[in-house]
């Protein structure tokens, strides 16, 4: 730890100055995180929050139970403990600074609080299927240590559209319940969940609902929505959120990194990915991924505990023979 962080911690206490006492106290988590020192780190960050009037959930304590739909008692949302990190996702270098940035502010809020700046709140995530969205939203739950909430948007766009609006305040009022990661996954599909085209009129005004809802929204917990489809979303509407990230395709690079990662120690001594990456240009993490883990299955089930990469090219064959975006 650097002294300098020290001196100023004690200095604060000193002059039980809460501000300067948090900021010193975040330069340390900043210096241990970069240490990759990630427990500690996290313990840190969860004492500051707990000082500071954030809602912290208490560990191992039960989930909370979500709100139901009054006529179908169906869930409104799912609520799950994530344990998975952004170090877990291959994002790139600009994405991954910016969630990061974001998972050290949350701790800090009080900090902006107290100098009248407005928290980032809300984080609007697009781009296309099967490159991380609903991933990042579970990530940015572990690292904060919060519950993940997922809303089931089929069961709040109630079969009765009048319970549509008292389902959106029950999730919201839950949202302002506790701290949580919530996420409105494939938020645009709330526009197109009917057939019926007369009430395409109707779901529009819920999804304007919904955005204004996050928008005014004011409580404790981090309102993430994800998107495939950014262009079908009003572009005024955008400005509703207080971050907006696009999650691209991956580059080669990441490509090679996340085929790495996904055979890690298990490639016959030699093998050379790039062909492999080269050929899933323009294809999501989600599609990089299952050539790894095709290519895995064909060589422990032929008997072998490394992949080959003949297993490699028969694993690409039939990933680039399904449909991905
Ligand atoms: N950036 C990424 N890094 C590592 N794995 C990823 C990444 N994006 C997607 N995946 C893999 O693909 C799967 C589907 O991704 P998902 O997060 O559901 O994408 P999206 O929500 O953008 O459609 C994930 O469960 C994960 O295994
Ligand atoms: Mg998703």
């Amino acid at each position: 730890m650097a002294g300098r962080h020290l001196k100023a911690l004690i200095t604060a206490y000193r002059d039980k100055d809460d501000l300067a006492f948090r900021r010193a106290a975040q330069a340390i988590i900043d210096e241990e995180e970069s240490k990759h020192h990630v427990a500690l780190a996290r313990d840190l960050r969860r004492l500051l929050a707990s000082g500071s009037g954030l809602q912290m959930p208490i560990a191992d304590a039960p989930l909370p139970e979500p709100p139901h739909d009054r006529d179908t008692d169906l869930p409104l949302a799912d609520v799950l403990s994530a344990d998975s990190m952004l170090d877990d996702l291959v994002l790139s270098p600009s994405l991954g600074a910016r969630l990061a940035e974001l998972t050290h502010e949350v701790p800090a809020w009080p900090l902006l609080d107290a100098a009248g700046v407005p928290r980032r709140r809300s984080l609007l995530l697009y781009g296309p299927p099967g490159c991380g969205k609903t991933s990042i939203a579970a990530a940015l739950a572990g690292q904060l240590d919060w519950p993940l909430v997922t809303v089931r948007t089929e069961s709040v766009v109630s079969s009765y559209l009048g319970e549509t609006a008292s389902n959106l305040s029950r999730v919201f009022d839950f949202a302002h319940s506790g701290a949580y990661v919530m996420l409105f996954d494939e938020f645009d599909s709330l526009g197109k969940l009917r057939d019926d085209p007369a009430d395409h009129g109707e779901l529009r005004r819920v999804v304007n609902a919904v955005l204004q809802l996050i928008d005014r929204y004011t409580g404790p917990s981090l309102l993430v929505a994800a998107t495939n489809h950014q262009q079908v979303l009003d572009p005024a509407l955008w400005r509703r959120f207080s971050e907006v990230l696009e999650v691209p395709l991956p580059t080669a690079e990441q490509r090679h990194i996340l085929l790495e990662r996904v055979l890690a120690g298990r490639m016959q001594p030699g093998t050379d990915l790039d062909p492999v990456v080269q050929d899933l240009d323009r294809f999501p993490h989600a599609a990089v991924e299952q050539a790894g883990h095709d290519a895995l299955r064909l060589a422990i089930l032929d008997g072998r505990d490394v992949v080959t990469a003949s297993d490699l090219g028969e694993a690409l064959v039939r990933t680039l023979s399904r449909p991905w975006v």
